[in-house]
């Protein structure tokens, strides 16, 4: 069985933004499950604590620029996975993980940087996987220090690496100076391998350095390929189609399934479904719709407010939608432009439209289950975790056929449209209200939803395989 040391910028329960945090939070442990050794590495953020932690290394030699930052390593054990901490407060000791006040912080690439010489520090001095698996732009830099810093460790040039991309959409790009900042020769500021229309990109460095490189659904590994998706890097990911592929991200239904979720006001499963009738009541009376709205369709969203996600068009729906027979709850925060608008729309229409503005963990749990119909409609979603919980909560989506939606979403269990355009998606959502009021064929809907099984053994298994087939090969 394979050592695997994993790097991400967030893991649940430690920190949430998105699905990442969630994927970082069960992936491991389902490998763990099935005989991998894992460790996940992350930063040390203000709030990140646990009775559990304990302190596993105490100064760490972890040097940047010819200067040793102060870095110490703890660490808890959880479900068989060791979860460890990079420890230097100056860096991530801050209000905000990746921002303060909506404005990055200027010295992020500095920040993951160090996470990543973290990662390649404890290598060499606890111990020496057999593969680096690293998440996103925040991990990209591992493979690029391995293969040029380290060049000269013979132990760490057989360490296979693994980058895998849960966005494109966000790639770590900074001003040319960010090469001399982080330590790299300039002989690798080229359109071959970190530069990147004059500015360095982190996660372009990663996709050239790395032995692997995998998304999380098979539909993004095409889409990412062609010039409508790949944000400028299609033609590289066209080069690295052979060692590219698409796993679909599991979920852990432990967490999601509304049989046992602690956060609902009634429990249901398929059999019984009375207990949804009761947290649709509970969203209805807490935002304070009207009690018609008991008597028709309530659609939902859980979501960051970030242009991938679909806004835009549901901006253009909005006044459509107020003269259908529905109510929406939202729950989301991002982009102050799309939190104004769903303001506006409460303010306009509250009893068709309520919102809750910020981050709620306990209330995306209570939406899954009380909202009839699930809204996600992504310009891209490289896989979509909301739209896999909704199948399970009974709550048909209506999806944009795009990345993991496409792949996690038939007109059985919801539905879904094509074109980016707000005409396609008025019609899906009016399309899911008509059909709601057939009741019976409803029900058969929502059972079909919630017998599909994305649990992480299957997509656990292709990673192994991976990892295996790095191994051998
Ligand atoms: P992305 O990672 O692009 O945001 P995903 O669908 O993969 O999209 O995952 C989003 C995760 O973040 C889900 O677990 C969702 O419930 C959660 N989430 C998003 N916005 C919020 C919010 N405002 N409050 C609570 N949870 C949220
Ligand atoms: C990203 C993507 C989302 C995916 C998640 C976990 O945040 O936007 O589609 O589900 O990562 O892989």
């Amino acid at each position: 069985m394979a050592k695997i040391l994993m790097v991400a910028s967030e893991v649940a329960p430690f920190v949430k933004t998105g699905g990442l945090a969630d994927v970082m939070g069960s992936l491991p442990a389902a490998l763990a499950r099935a005989g991998e050794t894992v460790t996940v590495l992350m930063p040390r953020y203000r709030g990140v604590n646990g009775a559990d932690f304990r302190r596993v290394r105490e100064d760490l030699p972890v040097w940047l620029n010819g200067f040793r930052h102060r870095v110490n390593i703890d660490g808890c054990d959880r479900e068989g996975v060791a979860y460890r901490f990079v420890d230097a407060p100056w860096f991530y000791d801050r209000e905000g993980i990746y921002s303060s006040g909506g404005k990055d912080w200027g010295d992020n690439h500095i920040r993951y940087a160090i996470l990543c010489l973290a990662a390649l520090a404890m290598a060499q001095e606890l111990e020496m996987p057999d593969v680096f698996h690293v998440h996103d732009w925040q991990g990209a830099l591992l493979p690029v220090y391995q293969r040029s810093w380290f060049a000269g460790d013979a132990r760490l040039q057989q360490v296979k690496t693994l980058l895998t991309i849960h966005n494109l959409g966000y790639q770590g790009r900074f001003g040319a100076a960010a090469m001399g900042e982080l330590g790299l020769d300039q002989k690798l500021f080229h359109a071959g391998a970190l530069e990147y229309y004059g500015d360095v990109n982190l996660l372009k460095g990663g996709l050239v350095m790395s032995d692997w490189l995998t998304t999380v659904s098979p539909r993004y590994a095409q889409e990412i390929q062609t010039a409508e998706y790949g944000f400028g890097l299609e033609g590289l990911l066209r080069e690295r189609a052979g060692s590219l592929t698409g796993i679909l991200n599991g979920v852990d239904y432990r967490e999601w399934d509304p049989a046992t979720d602690h956060y609902l006001p009634a429990n249901y499963t398929p059999e019984d479904l009375r207990g949804k009738r009761e947290c649709k009541r509970y969203l209805v009376e807490y935002f304070g719709l009207p009690p018609e709205a008991m008597e028709r369709p309530l659609l939902g969203i859980v979501s960051r407010f970030a242009e991938q996600k679909g806004f835009d068009l549901i901006e253009q729906i909005a006044g459509a939608l107020a003269d259908e027979p529905m109510s929406l709850v939202v729950l989301g925060s991002g982009n102050p432009h799309w939190e104004q608008m769903f303001r506006n729309l409460t303010n306009w229409r509250p009893d068709k439209f309520a919102n809750w503005i910020g981050f709620s963990n306990e209330m995306a749990h209570r939406i899954e289950a009380g909202a009839d119909i699930f809204l996600m409609p992504s310009r891209y979603e490289p896989c979509g975790l909301n739209q896999i919980y909704s199948l399970k909560y009974g709550t048909p989506p209506v999806v944009r056929a795009t990345g993991g939606l496409d792949d996690t979403i038939d007109g059985e269990t919801g539905f879904k449209f094509w074109e980016y355009h707000p005409e396609a998606l008025l019609q899906g959502v009016r399309y899911a209200i008509e059909r709601w009021y057939d009741r019976d064929s409803w029900q058969g809907r929502m059972r079909r939803g919630m017998a599909k099984d994305f649990s992480w053994d299957r997509s656990a298994g292709d990673y192994q395989r991976l990892y295996r087939q790095l191994l051998e090969g």
